[in-house]
Formats: structure tokens, sequence, C-alpha cells
């Protein structure tokens, strides 16, 4: 069984993917930490994030692993773990800018559905519902308002350390919103059976809450 989560940045979506994935004893599988390992690559290479010439170029040499110890992920680049570099603001950034390349997008789909393949996963990102596991059984699409979400991303930032006004917390995120609802290949959009959950006003127990109904209602 394959719990698709999908919705923009700082929905939440890391956070309830995880609680469920826990509560229901499946593996928790982060999509976005490929894109950022990617991305990781690319900003080590010196490579421009938006040459997608010579990321193209990047990837038959490029392997990515992830790793599942007692519900924590660890993503390994070229057998390198990378796992704690993968969400400064920089890697951020270039994430959103390497996942609109539709070859980054093709060369990832194989290595996200092989973790699919074994059953029992909670997979959160954009394009889980529509692209990557169109079959699952249950999807999620969470949405909130954009200032709700960069408040939350603001938060996190400040938790991590990292110096960070909330006017320009808003516009990165807002910026990486446009990109990823506007891009030509997989874009964010609701799967046409996805459940929509709207987080703006509900804590993350009532969230994660609802899931269980509902997967207890499939299952
Ligand atoms: O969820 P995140 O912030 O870790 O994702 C990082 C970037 O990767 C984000 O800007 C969009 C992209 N992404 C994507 O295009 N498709 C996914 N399934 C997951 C992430």
């Amino acid at each position: 069984m394959i719990i698709a989560i999908d919705g923009p940045a700082g929905v939440g979506k890391s956070t309830v993917a995880r609680q469920l994935a826990s509560r229901l004893g499946y593996l928790y599988l982060d999509t976005g930490a490929l894109y950022r390992a990617v991305a990781w690559r690319t900003l080590r290479s010196g490579i421009d994030p938006t040459d997608s010439k010579q990321i193209s170029a990047l990837l038959p040499a490029l392997s990515i692993q992830m790793l599942f110890q007692n519900g924590a992920m660890l993503v390994l680049v070229n057998d390198v773990d990378v796992t704690n570099e993968l969400r400064t603001p920089d890697v951020t950034a270039a994430a959103s800018i390497v996942s609109a390349i539709p070859a980054v997008r093709e060369w990832l789909l194989p290595v996200q559905r092989q973790i699919g393949q074994r059953g029992s996963v909670v997979a959160e990102g954009r394009d889980i519902g529509t692209k990557i596991f169109p079959s699952a059984p249950i999807k999620f699409f969470l949405e909130a308002d954009a200032t709700v979400r960069a408040e939350r991303r603001h938060r996190e930032l400040v938790a991590a350390g990292h110096h960070a006004s909330m006017e320009k917390t808003y516009q990165d995120l807002s910026g990486r919103d446009e990109r990823d609802r506007t891009r030509a290949v997989a874009p964010l959009v609701p799967a046409a059976d996805a459940r929509l959950i709207d987080t703006s006003s509900l804590r993350i127990e009532d969230v994660v809450e609802q899931m269980l109904a509902a997967v207890a209602a499939v299952s």
C-alpha cells in the first residue's frame, strides 16, 4: 500500500507524512530529498542550477541512495552521506530550479518507484499522486494560506540557526511555489482523486488523525 501526500512548501507535509508513517509502521519517503541531493551535487560541481545541459551530463555518473534506519532516512550521494547538508537555503533554492529540468525528473522516477516496491510507504512530494504513484489507493493534497506557510518556514529556519527575514522567506516561498506550479513537466497540481486538506488552521495532530481515519476507511 502506498499513501501519496503532495502539496506546496511549508504546508506541513513532511511533519504529517513522518508522523503518519510512524503511526502506521510504514516507510517514510521524502522525495524532495532526492531533488535536494541532485541540487547538492550540482552546486558541489560548481554548475549553475539553471544549466540543464551540464546537469543532464552529470546524471550518468550520479548515484543517490536512500537508507532507512529506525524511521530516519539517510541520503548518500556517490556513497557520501550528505543528509545534513540538504536543507541549507542554497540547496533549497537550487532544488527548486533543478526540479524543473525534465531529465532530472526522468532520472529520479525509477529511483522513487524502486523504493515504492517495498510496499507500505508514505511518499511525500509534489507529483506523487499524479506521476510517481498514480495508482496509489490513498492520495492527500495539502494546501494552506501562503502567509501561514511562510510563517511556518520562517520558524523552521530560525530554529535551525539560519538568519532570514520574514519578508525574504515569503518571497522565496512564493517564487518556489510559482515555479513548482507552472513548470512544464509534472507541475504541482492535485490528482483528480486526491483528498484535499487545508492545514491553515489545523494542528498537525488533527491532520494526522484525519488521514488515519481515511486510511482506516479504505483498509
Ligand atoms: O519538499 P522539498 O522542499 O524538500 O522539495 C525540494 C524541491 O524539490 C521543491 O522545490 C520542489 C521539488 N520537488 C519536486 O519537484 N517533486 C517532488 N516530488 C518533490 C520535490
